[in-house]
């Protein structure tokens, strides 16, 4: 299995290209269920996620077409042909169950396997199920799998979510586009990649208003069409290498950044004293002069402080004067890179959902390894400024959400390579 051996190198300068949101893709394309007619995406990021969902839909009857690397995407569903999404495909991916509501409405029936636990927690998609009942699907749970009929098609419905879940509030979105009369969602995820999700179905024909408010209101039309659409920029890659400069020092421009992707974040950065500022092509980052200072997070939905970099500030936080408490109220399970950053010389306490950081002045090397994505970029920015070498193992995680990771950071003047074996 391949790693990623990245040695402390001093500060980085250059700048990074934002590729396309991985959590807005993989939420788009399932929406090429929804018509008959050809959907293009753009800015599409390169990524195994993206390879998997390709696998998934067609498995299900889309003509999966790419150019330029993979950057443009088109699908064509001219038919779904077949309504079953297979365990071996969902379980290397839960954003899989992002098919059920779209072939739900289309054809008034599918059967998705159960996405099961992941490393970060259980991940339940109970809400999701709630949501299409509420539409008046029946559902049945037999042998892992999730299957559902509408006879007659959905129907709009109020659905009040008991947490506003990001995939459950685009399951619902997609598959209110082609119900009969009106849907609310209350309580719905903000996250732009919902609103990006909105705008491209919008082009395709659907009625929704409200998006990236917590009420979204879906009138369902008949039919939707084909359309093109750019992928938003990818916020959590845009967070992740803003801590690059933070942790090695330097000044990076991050290319297609902008602030209102990741308000809560870069407030929280202005407190640890990071200047961030906004130019014509994106934002720049700057380090300071010694120390950032400790900061306290809590994870929460979009507008607050994203439970995807949770991990990235932590590994900032290692080496900060004074001491951080993090919360994270997002997932059951997501400190799994605090042991790693330990044997990397950090002072770190977890009780449950809570980490307490103390930092020190500098990390060292080791050989560490994560169970999932931004766990590993963690180790990554870390071993950026860690004395001697840092290996981090099992480095698929990161193909699945980080497009052209080591040549991004490399173009910076990081000294960081991929070992393949
Ligand atoms: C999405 C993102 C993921 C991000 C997360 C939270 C994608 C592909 N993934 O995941 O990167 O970390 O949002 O910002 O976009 N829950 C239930 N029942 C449900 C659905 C969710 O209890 O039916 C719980 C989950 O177990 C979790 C919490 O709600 O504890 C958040 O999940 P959700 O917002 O649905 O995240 P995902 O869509 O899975």
């Amino acid at each position: 299995m391949d790693s990623i051996l990245v040695k402390g190198n001093g500060p980085l300068n250059g700048e990074i290209a934002i590729s396309g949101a991985k959590n807005a893709a993989l939420t788009l394309m399932p929406a090429t269920l929804l018509t008959d007619e050809p959907l293009t995406l753009t800015n599409v990021p390169r990524l195994l996620d993206i390879k998997t969902t390709n696998e998934l839909l067609s498995s299900l009857g889309t003509e999966v077409a790419m150019m330029q690397e993979g950057q443009i995407i088109v699908l064509d569903t001219n038919q779904i042909t077949n309504h079953t999404a297979h365990y071996d495909i969902v379980r290397k991916m839960r954003a899989s169950i992002l098919v059920l509501g779209p072939m739900l409405a289309r054809d008034g029936k599918a059967i998705v396997s159960l996405p099961g636990g992941c490393a970060i927690g259980a991940r339940p998609v109970d809400l999701h199920l709630q949501g299409l009942e509420a539409m008046g699907a029946t559902i049945e749970l037999k042998e892992g799998y999730i299957h559902a009929v509408a006879k007659g098609g959905l129907k709009g419905a109020t659905i009040d979510f008991s947490f506003a879940s990001v995939g459950a509030t685009e399951n619902i979105l997609m598959a209110a586009t082609l119900a009969k009369g009106t849907t609310v969602i209350n309580n719905a995820a903000r996250e732009p990649e919902i609103v990006d999700l909105a705008d491209c179905l919008r082009k395709m024909g659907a009625q929704i208003s409200g998006d990236g408010s917590p009420t979204i209101t879906i009138q369902g039309v008949d039919k939707l069409h084909g359309a093109t659409h750019p992928v938003v920029a990818d916020r959590i890659e845009l967070g992740t290498y803003m801590l690059a400069p933070v942790i090695a020092g330097g000044e990076v421009e991050l290319l297609g950044g902008r602030i209102n992707l990741l308000h809560s974040y870069c407030e929280k950065l202005d407190e640890a004293g990071i200047s961030v500022t906004e130019t014509k092509r994106g934002l720049k980052v700057t380090s300071r002069n010694g120390r950032i200072n400790a900061v306290n997070v809590v994870t929460e939905p979009f507008p607050g402080f994203p439970t995807d970099l949770q991990a990235q500030m932590m590994a900032a936080l290692c080496t900060a004067n004074g001491t951080s408490v993090l919360e994270e109220t997002i997932f059951e399970n997501r400190f799994m890179h605090a042991p790693e950053l330990i044997r990397m010389g950090a002072n770190i306490d977890v009780h449950g959902g809570t980490a307490t950081v103390t930092g020190v002045n500098r990390l060292k090397g080791a050989p560490v390894m994560a169970t999932d994505l931004r766990a590993s970029v963690s180790l990554i920015l870390a071993g950026l400024a860690a004395s001697g070498e840092t290996i981090v193992s099992r480095v698929y995680h990161l193909d699945r959400g980080y497009e052209r990771l080591v040549r991004k950071l490399s173009s910076c003047g990081a000294n960081i390579e991929r070992i393949t074996s």
